[in-house]
C-alpha cells in the first residue's frame, strides 16, 4: 500500500478540508438522495466528528461526508484511485452514486480504482459513509453483555481506555498511475562489514515482463544503481553500497530509492520514489540490537489525541510532539493501540524514533470464544494491512499484535504473579494470539514481534514473543500509595519473568494518573510528586537489570478515556504532559534519567 506521490507520471489531489456531514442515525440515506436537502453541517476532514460538535460528541453511528470535486482533464487516460488514510470503523465510498467500495477496520489505508466512474468534464460527488458502532466482534470492542454491570462501567461502553472517536481521520487524496504502475514495492536492508545491503522486491499490478531500473541517492547523488527485469510483474535485486550511512536513532539517515519502471505499447512509463534507511534490528539474548549494538527502547505509549482533532490527523501536534519527546530524551514509542498515520511514520523515520507498530487488538476479551472467527478474521486483516503499510520503515523495529489480552478472572488489581492456573485455562488464548504472532513472522521475518501482555495474565501468552512487552502498574493499580512495597514487586517479577524466558523485557506500560497542578507533602497518588516518585521508582529499577531493553511510560500527554468513576473528566491523566502539552513534573525527571544519561561524557581535565 504505497503511499500517495506526485511526480512527472503520478499525480496527486489531496481531498481535505470542510466537507459537508450529517448524520443517518436510521440508515435511510442511499447515494441517489445525496446530496439532497439533509442537515447537512460543516465538518473537517480529517477530523473525529465526535470533538467538532457537541451534539455528536457520543454519536457513533452512520455518518454522511459529501464533497464535490473537478478530476483535471490532464489525468485521463490514467488510473485514478481515491484513497483515505483512516476512516473509524466502517466507510462505504461512492462516486457520482456508484459504490466503489467498503472497508473495515479504522486507522490503516484503503483505496479503490475509480476511473469508470469520473465525470471527467463536470463536478464529481464524493460521498463517505461512515459508523463507528461498538460491537463485541469488532477489533476492538465494545458493547459486551452486562458492560454495564461493571465497576469501571463506562459511556460510551467500550472494553477499552480511549475514546471511540469516528469519522475520517486521515487524508482523502485522488491520485493516478499510468495504467500498468509499480504497485508493491519491499525493500529489505542489511549490513555487510561498512557495506549496506539492499533488497529491492517491485511488484507491478499487471503479471507484465518489460524493463526498469533502481537507483539510489544520498543527497541527490547516485550510490548504487541496476537495470530491473520485470517477469510476470515482478523484479527482485540487490544493490550494494559501499561505505554507507547507516540509519538509527542517533542518525537518522535517509537515502532516496527511485523504482523506474518502462513504459509499453499501452502505458506511459512510472516511476516511485520513497526513503530508505539502512539498519539491521535483531533480538540476541537478553538484549535487542540495532546495526549490532544494544540499544534501549525508552519513551512513551502514546495516542492520536487532540482537542477539537480528536483522533485527526493534526500535523502541527505532530511536529510539536516529536520536539517534546526529543526533549525528554526518548527514543521510542509505542503506537498504542492502532497504526499511527503515515506521517507519523515518516517523522519517526526523519527523526529517529524505534517505532513498536501495533494493530488495534487492544483488550480482546480471550475467554469469549463466541467472537474468537470475526475478531480472528479482523485481526489478520489489520497484520496484513499494517505490515503491508509499513514494511518500508526503518524506525519500525518491532510488531505488536495485541495489547493486553484480557484472560477469564482478570482482575485489575490482578497481583501480577503468573499462575499455572490461569494459563492452563486460557489455552484458546494462547492459539488466538499465537496465530497473530506467526501470521507477523510469515509476513516479515525481518522485524521482532510481540504482543504486550496485562498484569497477572497468562505468561505463557508471551512464549512466543521475541521480546517480552509488560504492562505493569505496581504501585497504582495494585499496592497504589506503596511505593517501597511496589518496587520490590516490580524487581521480583521482572527477575522472574527473565528468568523464564531469557528475553529482553520492555516495560511497555507503568504510569500513575496525575492530576495537572495538583501536589502534595506527602507525595500521595493523584499528585504530580507522586507520578514523579513512581517513575523515578521504575526507572531506578530498571537501570539495575541489563535486560530491560526498554522503559515506555504510560502515557506520553493525558487522552480522552471515556466516562467512568476512574476517568477524572473523561480523561486518563497518566500523561507526563497534560492533554495540551504542558509538562508536569515527572516530565523532569524523565531528562534525568534519559537525557543526561544520552549526554556524551566528557573527558575529565587531565591536571597538570
Ligand atoms: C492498560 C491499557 C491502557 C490504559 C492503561 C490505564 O495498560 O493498555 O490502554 O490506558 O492500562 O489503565 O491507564
Amino acid at each position: 500500500m504505497l503511499y500517495p506521490i506526485q511526480n512527472s507520471h503520478r499525480n496527486k489531489l489531496d481531498l481535505s478540508g470542510i466537507w459537508d456531514f450529517a448524520t443517518d442515525p436510521r440508515r435511510s440515506l442511499t447515494p441517489e438522495d445525496l446530496p439532497g436537502e439533509q442537515n447537512w453541517r460543516p465538518m473537517a476532514a480529517p477530523g473525529s466528528w465526535n470533538e467538532q460538535y457537541e451534539d455528536l460528541f457520543g454519536y457513533l453511528g452512520l455518518g454522511w461526508y459529501v464533497k464535490k470535486t473537478h478530476v483535471p482533464q490532464s489525468w485521463e487516460g490514467q488510473r485514478v484511485f481515491l484513497r483515505v488514510g483512516s476512516a473509524n470503523y466502517f466507510a462505504a465510498v461512492y462516486v457520482n452514486g456508484v459504490k466503489v467500495g467498503e472497508h473495515e477496520g479504522g486507522h490503516l489505508p484503503f483505496a479503490f480504482d475509480i476511473t469508470d466512474a469520473i465525470n471527467w468534464d463536470g463536478e464529481n460527488l464524493i460521498a463517505i459513509s461512515v459508523e463507528n458502532e461498538l460491537r463485541p466482534d469488532r477489533v476492538p470492542s465494545g458493547n459486551m453483555p452486562n458492560s454495564s454491570m461493571s465497576m469501571f462501567a463506562s459511556t460510551p461502553p467500550t472494553t477499552f481506555d480511549f475514546y471511540p472517536f469516528a469519522g475520517i481521520h486521515r487524508p482523502v487524496v485522488l491520485y493516478t498511475t499510468p495504467q500498468t504502475f509499480v504497485e508493491d514495492l519491499t525493500v529489505i536492508t542489511d549490513i555487510d562489514g561498512t557495506d549496506g545491503v539492499v533488497t529491492v522486491r517491485a511488484q507491478l499490478n499487471a503479471e507484465a515482463s518489460g524493463a526498469g531500473t533502481v537507483k539510489l541517492t544520498a543527497g541527490g547523488k547516485e550510490v548504487a544503481a541496476t537495470v530491473l527485469r520485470f517477469a510476470g510483474g515482478l523484479a527482485v535485486v540487490e544493490l550494494r553500497v559501499p561505505n554507507a550511512r547507516f540509519w538509527s536513532d542517533t542518525d537518522p539517515y535517509l537515502y532516496d530509492l527511485t523504482v523506474v519502471a518502462e513504459g509499453s505499447a499501452n502505458s506511459g512509463e512510472d516511476a516511485y520514489t520513497l526513503k530508505v534507511g539502512i539498519r539491521t534490528v535483531r533480538v540476541e539474548g537478553g538484549q535487542i540490537l540495532l546495526n549490532g549494538r544494544p540499544v534501549k527502547l525508552n519513551g512513551f505509549g502514546r495516542h492520536e489525541d487532540f482537542p477539537a482533532s480528536g483522533r485527526g490527523l493534526n500535523l502541527p501536534l505532530i511536529v510539536k510532539d516529536y520536539q517534546l519527546m526529543r526533549w525528554t530524551g526518548a527514543n521510542s514509542y509505542r503506537t498504542s493501540h492502532y497504526p499511527y498515520s503515515e506521517e507519523e511514520m515518516q517523522m519517526a523515520d526523519r527523526e529517529g524514533f524505534l517505532i513498536i507498530d501495533e494493530i488495534p487488538a487492544v483488550s480482546l476479551q480471550m475467554a469469549d470464544e463466541a467472537n474468537f472467527p470475526e475478531r480472528l478474521r479482523m485481526c489478520l486483516q489489520q497484520t496484513d494491512e499494517m505490515i503491508a503499510r509499513d514494511k518500508n520503515h526503518p524506525a519500525v523495529v518491532m510488531w505488536c499484535v495485541a495489547n493486553e489480552p484480557m484472560h477469564a478472572g482478570v482482575g485489575v488489581g490482578a497481583l501480577g504473579e503468573s499462575d499455572p492456573r490461569i494459563e492452563a485455562a486460557n489455552l484458546p488464548g494462547k492459539r488466538f494470539l499465537d496465530a497473530l504472532v506467526a501470521r507477523a513472522r510469515e509476513l516479515d521475518a525481518t522485524r521482532p514481534v510481540t504482543i504486550v501482555t496485562v498484569m497477572g495474565g497468562p505468561q505463557s501468552w508471551m512464549e512466543q514473543c521475541d521480546v517480552i512487552c509488560m504492562n505493569r502498574y505496581w504501585g497504582w493499580y495494585t499496592l497504589g500509595g506503596q511505593l517501597d512495597v511496589a518496587r520490590q514487586k516490580l524487581a521480583a517479577e521482572l527477575d522472574q519473568v527473565w528468568d523464564r524466558f531469557g528475553k529482553p523485557v520492555i516495560m511497555t506500560e507503568f504510569g500513575a494518573d496525575t492530576i495537572p497542578g495538583y501536589h502534595g507533602h506527602p507525595s500521595v497518588m493523584w499528585t504530580e510528586e507522586y507520578q514523579a516518585d513512581y517513575i523515578r521508582m521504575h526507572l531506578e529499577v530498571a537501570a539495575e537489570r541489563e535486560f530491560v531493553a526498554g522503559m515506555q511510560v504510560w502515557n506520553f500527554a493525558d487522552f480522552a478515556a471515556v466516562q467512568s468513576i476512574a476517568r477524572v473528566g473523561g480523561l486518563n491523566h497518566k500523561g507526563v504532559f497534560t492533554r495540551i502539552r504542558t509538562p508536569k513534573m515527572a516530565a523532569h525527571v524523565l531528562r534525568e534519567f534519559w537525557v543526561r544519561a544520552a549526554a556524551p561524557v566528557r573527558a575529565e581535565p587531565v591536571t597538570a
